[in-house]
């Protein structure tokens, strides 16, 4: 689906339907037909209430405030309303959120909405539901009778579309069974990725890990599906700064021998988004290129039981020397972050930041909407919430602090892959993650525990069924802002 700008007031654009916003209960502006008599059609523009005008085919969308989030979620919804009446294309005007420089924000805004909730995955229904929808036309005329400039708004356009092809790029890959989504699978698919956008890829498989990652191989050795070990890297010739992406990539998490209930492992396919995220970023951000050096750094394996599963009494032995006591083989995530976070390290990056679906503590915590944020250093915490502000997603700060750490004390190792208590398990996994991360980038570390938003099983927001491509927006927005202000 393309979307496209005109240099045209929004009556003179060509289009098969049209999309209204209007404001809670405000009939009068002129994108709205004032020969309706609306309230005896039981429209009374309550917010999200909608209205299709079948003579002239126009959608009426009321919104309650003039919000960037609430703008993005309608654009979404509308879009899927025109959808369901087949048509090939529409237009709109944009919205100007009241002030001035926030119209940027809206047009971005809108477009993300209307290309996140045009995402559909039916790879596996025989019938596909066939999207008619081609085109979306902008007209360059605002709400408040702005005009905005073409190149502007095609800048913007560029990079949204950038964006979010990465996120549903992710989407497509979690959506993938586990039977096809194998460790070798995301080997390739990263490889293809290197191949089109002339990235570095080095792949490894479970010799490496045999030797250097004791904790990420004992995971895997249960499996019939070999893991690899990813590691992608977008080199531009004088970066800014260098950023490590590190993602879980656990194609399955059956829990291993600390074996799931069957109604927990339903999802467990989504268990690699962090993974999946972390490919998705390091292709919009070549796409977009940003002057910035970014390693994606994937831990791909499945966690499976057998005859040479590893066991809760196992001593693991990390890339960097620490022992790790397992206790509960359901906790894997951290053994194959801890190894991959070493190598991370290795390279010398001024920032490390790791998504995954860690805790199913984070997701009681914090619900299913919120990615939860941890680190040592508070200032780079902020700034990161800051810019997941603007990118759209929902994230908040999870702290530390003193007495955490004796909890995942272990008495035969260094460190014990799980907590001694059942509370704040999002906190100690993170804070075991930690125990990795060397003194000189104690203040250089991010932990996005995305378990609650990268799995959607009641569409929200500009998310449809299935995968979200949690982590994505955030990350990217994050980016952008670091070497701004560098
Ligand atoms: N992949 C799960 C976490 C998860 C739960 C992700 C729900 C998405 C939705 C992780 O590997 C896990 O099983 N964690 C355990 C840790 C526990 C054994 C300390 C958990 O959260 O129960
Ligand atoms: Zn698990
Ligand atoms: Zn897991």
């Amino acid at each position: 689906m393309k979307i496209i700008s005109r240099d045209e007031t929004l009556e003179h654009l060509d289009a098969e339907a049209t999309l209204v916003f209007i404001l809670k209960q405000n009939f009068e502006h002129k994108w709205v037909d004032s020969g309706i008599d609306f309230k005896s059609m039981g429209f009374k523009a309550e917010a999200q209430q909608t209205f299709f005008d079948t003579h002239k085919k126009v959608l009426y969308y009321a919104i309650d405030t003039w919000n960037i989030d609430i703008l993005r979620e309608s654009c979404a919804k509308a879009l899927k309303i025109m959808k369901s009446y087949t048509f090939s294309s529409f237009k709109c005007g944009i919205i100007d959120c009241k002030k001035e420089k926030n119209t940027e924000s809206a047009i971005r805004a809108m477009i993300m909405g209307f290309l996140l909730g045009n995402y559909c995955f039916n790879s596996y229904k025989t019938k596909k539901d066939e999207n008619k929808l081609e085109k979306i036309v902008f007209s360059l005329q605002t709400y408040h009778d702005k005009h905005v400039e073409e190149a502007l708004f095609e800048s913007i356009n560029k990079e949204v579309n950038i964006i979010s092809a990465s996120v549903n790029f992710t989407r497509d890959l979690v959506n993938t069974i586990p039977q096809e989504a194998t460790p070798i699978f995301l080997a390739q698919k990263a490889e293809k990725l290197a191949k089109e956008l002339k990235l570095e890829c080095k792949i490894e498989d479970e010799n490496f890990l045999k030797e250097q990652m004791g904790a990420f191989y004992a995971v895997s050795r249960a499996s019939v599906h070999p893991p690899r070990f990813i590691h992608l890297a977008y080199k531009p010739q004088k970066p800014q700064k260098t950023i490590a992406i590190v993602g879980k990539g656990l194609t399955y998490d059956s829990g291993g021998l600390s074996l799931k209930p069957a109604d927990y492992m339903v999802t467990m396919k989504a268990d690699k988004s962090g993974g999946c995220a972390a490919m998705g970023i390091i292709k919009a951000i070549a796409q977009m290129k940003l002057n910035v050096e970014i390693h994606s750094i994937i831990g791909a394996t499945e966690n499976m039981i057998g005859g040479d599963s590893f066991k809760p009494d196992d001593v693991l032995r990390a890339k960097n020397g620490k022992t790790i006591e397992v206790r509960n083989t359901d906790a894997e995530g951290r053994l194959v972050l801890c190894d991959c976070l070493c190598y991370a390290q290795d390279l010398k990056p001024d920032y490390i930041i790791d998504l995954a679906t860690l805790t199913g503590a984070c997701v009681v915590a914090l619900g299913e909407y919120t990615t939860g944020v941890l680190g040592f250093d508070e200032k780079l915490k902020k700034r990161f919430l800051k810019s997941a502000r603007h990118s759209g997603e929902l994230a908040v700060s999870l702290p530390f602090n003193r007495h955490l750490r004796k909890l995942i004390d272990s008495k035969v190792a260094d460190i014990c892959n799980i907590s001694s208590t059942r509370y704040g398990g999002a906190l100690t996994a993170g804070l075991f993650l930690g125990e990795f991360i060397q003194e000189e980038y104690k203040n250089k570390w991010l932990h996005l525990d995305i378990a609650g938003p990268a799995y959607v099983e009641k569409e929200w927001d500009v998310n449809p069924f299935g995968a979200s491509g949690a982590g994505v927006r955030m990350v990217i927005e994050f980016i952008k802002n670091l070497i701004k202000e560098s």
